[in-house]
């Protein structure tokens, strides 16, 4: 039996440690009133918070590292941690002095004269190539002056990064209070599921989403879809799509093969009645409800319609977990949001385990001030989708102790 060893667990003393702490503070950025880059959604960078101030309290000396966007192994200043770091210190409420670099004698230096409590935040990981080649100098490098590391990152641990494998095979490792939640909640939606477990999911793309559907087909009692995928079903099974976006040839084979499998396993795969049409794809465009199986030609569909919105609804309220995964339409233009406000509205006042996966639902709750109502609310887009799609992540198997 593996067990993931946590910050917290009896018996971890930290006082006095020199700690890497890698954390997922990839946050949006915005250009302020200033003209300087800032923190445009510091969810992220909240959600880091408990393990820092926790080890921070028990007298660690820490240095947190990230990456920020994807600058490919180059320094790209626009892409610096800079911002983050000010955010960080605001939410700590004590200096984040951020270091020059990642790696080197100047980190090493500064990393050695650190004091309990005391916490600087090294510059973006991915300005060096070694990071995402997970190479083994630079593991050595960054690991160098540490006693201990942590892995708090759920949203990076699909990646095999030095930051996030090879550094962990190098230090006493553990797992951040962040990380060790996501994976108890979404391992807990794999394993052991109140009844009925509900999955909605959503999203441009069957084949995007196949190996998902195909894991929750065996653990799941209904699958409820909408999105644009729900075309390729659609279309699948034979109707007319207009021009709505949706996947030719192999993606629906593949969409009749989920609906036969469905079927096969006893777990209904549950497709709109009805659906939002648009002239156009734009907020200004006219709209028509209209059945799922007659969408007219020239018009495209936008959204999941009211009748299937209200019958997603009742399903949810009936559950006993749901797991959410990507919106019912194009909700980033408001007449399209209908859908997508709905199914959001009806996991904030389930009673059932609700969890949301990171990425499109993970901000459409957050715009919509309902993440709070959730049970959870995955940290981590790609990371959750590849957990709930049954695979192991590199980030998490490299801090498992037998
Ligand atoms: C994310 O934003 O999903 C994580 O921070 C991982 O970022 P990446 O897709 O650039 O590896």
């Amino acid at each position: 039996m593996t067990r993931l060893v946590q910050v917290d667990s009896p018996g971890r003393s930290w006082a006095g440690e020199r700690v890497l702490v890698r954390a997922d503070l990839n946050a949006p950025l915005e250009v302020g009133a200033d003209g300087c880059p800032r923190v445009a959604d510091d969810a992220r960078i909240r959600a880091s918070v408990p393990t820092l101030r926790f080890l921070l309290d028990s007298g660690a000396c820490v240095a947190v590292c990230s990456h920020l966007g994807r600058p490919r192994g180059q320094r790209v200043d626009d892409l610096s941690l800079a911002p983050c770091a000010e955010r960080l210190a605001d939410l700590l409420g004590q200096p984040v002095e951020l270091l020059p670099d990642s790696v080197g004698p100047g980190v090493a230096t500064r990393v050695r004269a650190l004091g309990p409590g005391e916490i600087v935040m090294l510059e973006n990981l991915r300005f060096h190539a070694g990071e995402e080649a997970n190479a083994a100098a630079f593991a050595d490098d960054l690991a160098a002056g540490f006693t201990r590391y942590v892995n708090d990152a759920f949203g990076a641990a699909h990646r095999a990064h030095a930051s996030t494998e090879a550094v962990a095979r190098r230090l006493d490792s553990s797992a951040g209070l962040l990380l060790a939640r996501e994976v108890e909640v979404l391992g807990g939606l794999l394993d052991d599921p109140a009844p009925p477990f509900v999955a909605v999911l959503g999203g441009s793309k069957v084949s995007d989403k196949l190996p998902l559907i195909d894991n929750l087909l065996d653990r799941a009692d209904r699958i409820l879809i909408g999105g644009a995928m729900c075309f390729t079903f659609l279309r699948a099974l034979g109707d007319s799509v207009g021009t709505s976006l949706h996947e030719d040839g192999n993606a629906q084979a593949l969409a009749l093969r989920l609906l036969e499998r469905a079927a096969r396993v006893n777990c209904t795969l549950q497709l709109p009645t009805d659906i939002l049409v648009a002239d156009r794809f734009d907020a200004g465009a006219n709209l028509r409800v209209v059945p799922s199986d007659g969408i007219p030609p020239g018009w495209m569909g936008v959204d999941i319609g009211p009748r299937t919105a209200a019958a997603y609804r009742e399903v949810i309220m009936g559950a006993g977990t749901v797991f959410w995964n990507g919106p019912m339409g194009a909700f980033e233009i408001p007449p399209f949001a209908d859908g997508t406000r709905a199914v959001a509205e009806a996991m904030a006042a389930s009673s059932a385990v609700t969890v949301a996966g990171g990425g499109d639902s993970g901000a459409a709750l957050g715009d919509m001030g309902l993440a709070d109502r959730l049970t959870w609310v995955s940290t981590g887009g790609g990371a959750a989708l590849e957990m709930m799609e049954g695979r192991a992540l590199p980030g998490v198997a490299a801090l498992l102790r037998s």
